[in-house]
């Protein structure tokens, strides 16, 4: 006996199962019209020959009684069954006995109301009598005598099991194998989606590493848990970004926050006019690097939130390098240092026109800050714009100390500055702020050695 536990309840209420019962439902009926088919144009048209026979036999028994009367009649039934090949006959007088046939009595299975029936006659000689099935049609005739006209149906009756064996047979084993069949594919089915559902309970407990459960058959619940998976990795590098964000955030505007409280408190012991204002141009001063950083970080959400994609417009990249290099190379100059623009050709590629001077801003910004030969020198810088393979390529190098292949992928962090850089005023935000803008556009970043110095390289989607 199946109790609750070998069968999953569940399973009957799965889409597959009710599938699975449809089908075999449709499955049952067609069937069973088809085997229902074969039997009645085998089985059935055997019987209706062996009674048709018997009917048309009976008939010419009855004209021969009509034409020759009772001794006609006993000669014909005296020929037929003397050459008797399965025919039983059987004519008996007003007394209950015998006058000729090759039956001894009256089968007691034959009634005077019934015309067909079926009775038992015995076959064969001493000892190797068998009883076989046979099947008859009776007649009362005047007189009170009856006659008695049959088939011995015993082959035709071991054919008709033998059919019906088999197709009881056929039933029930496509009803066992297609209610197994549909168990075994609901269970699978189910066993699959209940994995789905504890993954996704996991993930809602808190640990977003959790993945849903890919079996290696390809089939559309893996190519749905492959989709999910790659959500649910977008997803967990989002909140690990954003945690990190929080975190930094909140590490790195303590400390100037700390600084200005404590400049604040000390001017205030002061009696002295002018430090007082030396502090406050101090605050104001950290002040606005705050808002600096404080703009920076929402540039970089803005941009990884990929809002503005439906901003990009078409935009040539080489009037924008004209624009910033323009303003830069004053400052540039000042320093001692110089910057020039190589030959360019016209780039036109899809942008936020503010977000890429940003960008351009910040790379040259280093190059200024971190791209010196020596000390208060002033830093050599070059940039260029090129095309290639649909690419419109943008370098910024410097001839400074550049940055060590192992942290060429760490410095793009947020927040992140190289120790050697600290005497030099930055947030550790702008090579974010260029990772993500690229990204947001569809481009790249690359940091490179421009033996010596640095040499950024942007890549961006040409508009063709
Ligand atoms: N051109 C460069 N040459 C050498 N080091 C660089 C250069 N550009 C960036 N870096 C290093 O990468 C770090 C991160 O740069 P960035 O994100 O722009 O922050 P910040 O300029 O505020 O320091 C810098 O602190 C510096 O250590
Ligand atoms: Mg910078």
């Amino acid at each position: 006996m199946l109790t609750k536990t070998f069968i999953n309840t569940k399973i009957f209420q799965t889409s597959t199962f009710r599938l699975a019962a449809i089908y075999l439902l449709v499955f049952a009926v067609s069937a069973g019209s088809l085997l229902g088919y074969v039997y009645y144009t085998t089985v059935g048209l055997l019987e209706r020959q062996t009674e048709d026979t018997i009917h048309a036999e009976i008939m010419g028994l009855a004209d021969q009684y009509k034409l020759l009367g009772l001794a006609g009649l006993l000669d014909s039934i005296n020929r037929r069954s003397s050459e008797s090949n399965g025919e039983i006959y059987l004519l008996v007088g007003p007394d209950g006995k015998r006058v000729v046939g090759n039956l001894a009595t009256m089968p007691p299975e034959i009634t005077e109301d019934q015309i067909w029936s079926d009775f038992q006659i015995s076959v064969g000689k001493e000892p190797n009598v068998v009883q076989h099935t046979a099947r008859g049609f009776q007649v009362q005739l005047a007189n009170e005598y009856e006659l008695l006209v049959g088939r011995d149906v015993q082959e035709l009756r071991q054919f008709r099991d033998l059919i019906r064996e088999a197709l009881a047979w056929a039933v029930g084993m496509s009803l066992v194998l297609g209610l197994g069949g549909g168990y075994m594919m609901s269970r699978n089915f189910l066993r699959r989606v209940d994995g789905i559902s504890d993954a996704t309970q996991t993930i809602m407990e808190g640990n977003l590493s959790g993945r849903m459960p890919v079996t290696g058959a390809n089939d559309e619940l893996d190519r749905l848990a492959r989709s999910l998976n790659t959500m649910l990795s977008q997803i967990e590098r989002l909140m690990t970004g954003m945690k990190e964000v929080t975190s930094n955030v909140a590490h790195d505007l303590r400390t100037p926050l700390t600084r200005m409280r404590a400049r604040v408190e000390a001017a205030l012991r002061q009696e002295n006019k002018a430090e007082y204002k030396q502090a406050l141009d101090q605050t104001i001063e950290e002040c606005d690097q705050l808002l600096r950083t404080f703009n920076a970080l929402l540039s970089i959400a803005q941009a990884e939130a990929g809002q503005m994609r439906q901003g990009l417009q078409a935009l040539d990249l080489h009037e924008i390098l004209i624009d910033v290099v323009e303003l830069y190379q004053p400052l540039v100059e000042e320093a001692g240092g110089t910057l020039t623009l190589g030959e360019s050709p016209p780039m036109r590629i899809r942008g936020d026109r503010q977000l890429i001077a940003q960008v351009l801003n910040n790379l040259i910004d280093n190059a200024m800050k971190y791209g010196e030969t020596t000390e208060g020198q002033g830093a050599i810088i070059d940039v260029r714009g090129s095309t290639s393979d649909n690419m419109a390529v943008i370098e910024v190098a410097d001839h400074g100390r550049g940055i060590a292949s192992d942290d060429r992928e760490r410095v793009l962090g947020r927040f992140v500055r190289l120790d050697q850089s600290r005497t030099k005023p930055g947030n550790g935000l702008g090579l974010s702020l260029v990772a993500s803008v690229m990204t947001l556009h569809s481009g790249s970043l690359q940091l490179e050695d421009n033996n010596p110095g640095l040499r950024a390289v942007l890549r961006l989607p040409l508009l063709d």
